[in-house]
């Protein structure tokens, strides 16, 4: 499911996208303003290229007035002073500065695309950075609430609705308001009663093109959002290809994606419809503008009040003003293509974490790791309630098995003592310290975690486990190794301690992602280990082996082993009973396996 924050549903239209530009394309400026500096000049040499016209039109009317009347004037007052004075050098030169004016507009328009595009590039380099770091160091439940595909498709795909929106503004923005007001220009001098006629029609297009802007936003938001759906939709498949398979599943599957992709067509169709008529209604204005134009100059070239040169600088003119005009019709749906983008970067850039340091924050340097629950309730954010109360005490030092049946809330006390979520109530302490005061990095860094669900990177193994200490020597990733009894498998296989673990470590088997995970842990030599479940997948032998080591390693440190198997959990100092979110029993296996008591009947089921 995609999360759907209201919070910025609200913003005013357009209020996030200035935001974004401001924050991350603002500061690669330069690139924009040589990219402005080439837009002017394609501008200024689209309007030349008509000037020109007017001038060859003109000349052609001079000849075949057999050089006499207003063309010939015009032409005669534009090349005084230039020595020119054959109507054949006049042709000439026209045709020569036609070349020039083009060439000049191919290659500024190329200079303004590159730097365009390397300001916009940065930008996006930097709206996604910023993205992902706070989806990094957000709140783990934001992350943990939502389909990785949504977050994937805010990566790609909104990030390339702000490139586009970015491009259009910095290539066509510029490029197409001097072009239009330069084109303006030259017609009012031209001709100040064509020029009114242009400027009372088109404007008339531009209302309904706005409004469709507008409407366009919303529809454009809902779209991007279900592309997120259908990333996940497709990475969810190919992850579980094997559970797919298996249960041959394969047709539930290709149904279930075949109605997420009608649905997306579906809805970039409607966002479509109101895009794709943006063109021809400003097409349907400029046909209008140019016949309106064309009957009014010939009556006027009969009545001797214009010229040739007159007329086909003015379809020149609209020749070159009309795709620009267009442009900036369709600048604002782009726009707002573009905000609905920005929108959904701040729904993750915006949210406030809730998990945060208090401005006084403690950092332990070491942890002893004494650990305190005190009457902790605790509910996960879609309402789940895990704990109820629970109350017990680690002493710095101990180790302590929490064992009870499945759902009772054992992994939710890892995660709250690493403070992935907050409690509702009641209070999670280290060595004193409520855990709400300490610094999070210094509580982490006093803490190493196993979890339920090992999840290896797509790296070697080596640096799998060196990511419990980075910077670790080779030496001591692979003590680590020996000690979580990894070693051996891993010198074994292809590589070594280089072969590939693949994505969530899917080249190992289960129970070799575990040693891995087990050494990760080992190599961190933190005061406090967290063991989930972790050697739940070793055979007894291999099991025996990392008890052994485990024994010896958890000697000077607190350790906490979560574990269904009563071979690992009866080497524990002590054992706390947890059930259905509260801790019912404490006290040593022999102690606990006496008292009639959820311990005792935890015990019977695994031995018969
Ligand atoms: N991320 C989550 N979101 C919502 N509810 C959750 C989440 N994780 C766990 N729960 C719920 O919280 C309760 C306690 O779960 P927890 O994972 O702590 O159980 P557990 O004792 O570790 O079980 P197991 O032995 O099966 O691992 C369960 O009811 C579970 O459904
Ligand atoms: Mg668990």
């Amino acid at each position: 499911m995609i999360i759907i924050t209201s919070r910025l549903d609200k913003t005013p239209p357009r209020r996030s996208l200035t935001k974004l530009f401001g924050a991350h394309f603002w500061p690669h400026k330069n690139w924009f303003i040589a990219g402005t500096l080439f837009a002017v000049i394609t501008a200024l040499s689209a309007v030349g290229y008509a000037v020109v016209l007017v001038f060859v039109g003109n000349t052609l009317q001079c000849q075949m007035q057999g050089g006499v009347g207003d063309a010939c004037d015009q032409v005669l007052e534009m090349t005084r002073g230039t020595g020119l004075d054959t109507a054949n050098a006049w042709v000439w030169l026209g045709i020569f500065s036609i070349i020039a004016l083009t060439a000049a507009r191919a290659l500024s328009m190329y200079a303004m695309t590159m730097f365009n595009n390397t300001g916009v590039q940065r930008g996006l380099v930097s709206v996604q950075s910023v993205q992902f770091d706070a989806l990094t160091d957000g709140d783990f439940a934001r992350v943990a609430g939502d389909s990785s595909g949504g977050f994937v498709s805010r990566f790609i795909n909104d990030v390339n609705a702000i490139r586009d929106a970015a491009l259009r503004f910095a290539n066509n923005f510029t490029k197409s308001l001097v072009t239009v007001i330069g084109v303006l220009i030259y017609l009012f001098a031209l001709d100040w009663q064509l020029a009114l006629i242009i400027l009372v029609v088109y404007p008339l297009a531009l209302g309904p093109v706005i409004a469709l802007g507008n409407s366009i936003r919303g529809r454009a938001k809902k779209a991007q959002q279900q592309i997120g759906e259908v990333t996940a939709l497709v990475s969810e498949g190919l992850q579980s290809a094997r559970v797919v398979k298996a249960y041959g599943l394969e047709t539930y599957q290709k149904d279930r994606a075949r109605i997420g992709f009608a649905e997306r067509s579906r809805l970039f169709l409607r966002v479509l419809s109101q895009r794709a008529a943006v063109d021809p209604i400003l097409e349907i204005v400029g046909g209008i503008a140019i016949a309106a134009l064309l009957g009014f100059v010939s009556f006027r070239i009969a009545a001797g009040t214009n010229t040739l040169g007159d007329l086909l600088g003015i379809i020149g003119l609209i020749g070159v003003a009309s795709p620009e005009v267009r442009a900036l019709g369709s600048i604002t749906a782009v726009a707002q293509e573009g905000a609905a983008a920005a929108d959904r970067v701040y729904d993750i850039v915006g949210a406030p974490p809730s998990v945060t340091d208090a401005p006084d924050a403690i950092s332990m340097d070491r942890a002893n790791g004494a650990l305190t629950f005190d009457d902790v309730s605790f509910s996960y954010p879609d309402g789940t309630a895990a704990l109820h109360g629970l109350s017990f005490e680690v002493s710095a030092g101990e180790t302590v098995a929490i064992v009870g049946p499945s759902g009772a809330g054992k992994s939710t006390v890892f995660n709250l003592l690493l403070r992935l979520y907050d409690p509702i109530s009641g209070r999670v302490s280290v060595d004193g310290h409520d855990i709400k005061s300490l610094n999070a990095n210094s509580l982490r860094g006093a803490t190493a975690l196993v979890s339920q669900d090992t999840a290896l990177f797509d790296d070697t193994i080596g640096a799998n486990i060196a990511l419990g200490r980075l910077g670790a020597e080779q030496a001591a990733i692979e003590a680590a190794a020996v000690a979580a009894n990894a070693d051996e498998f891993i010198r074994e296989m292809p590589g070594g301690y280089d072969a590939e673990a693949g994505e969530l470590g899917r080249n190992l088997s289960g129970g070799q992602r575990q040693r891995v995970a087990l050494a990760r842990a080992i190599l961190r030599n933190a005061p406090i280990l967290l063991l989930d479940e972790a050697t739940s997948a070793l055979d007894a032998e291999s099991e025996a082996k990392v008890q052994a080591a485990l024994a010896d390693f958890a000697k000077d440190r607190t350790t906490l082993i979560i574990a269904h198997r009563l071979s690992t959990v009866r080497a524990a100092d002590r054992i706390v009973v947890l059930d259905a979110g509260q801790a019912v029993e404490s006290g040593t296996h022999e102690a606990l396996k006496d008292l009639d008591g959820v311990y005792k009947r935890l015990v019977e089921a695994q031995l018969n």
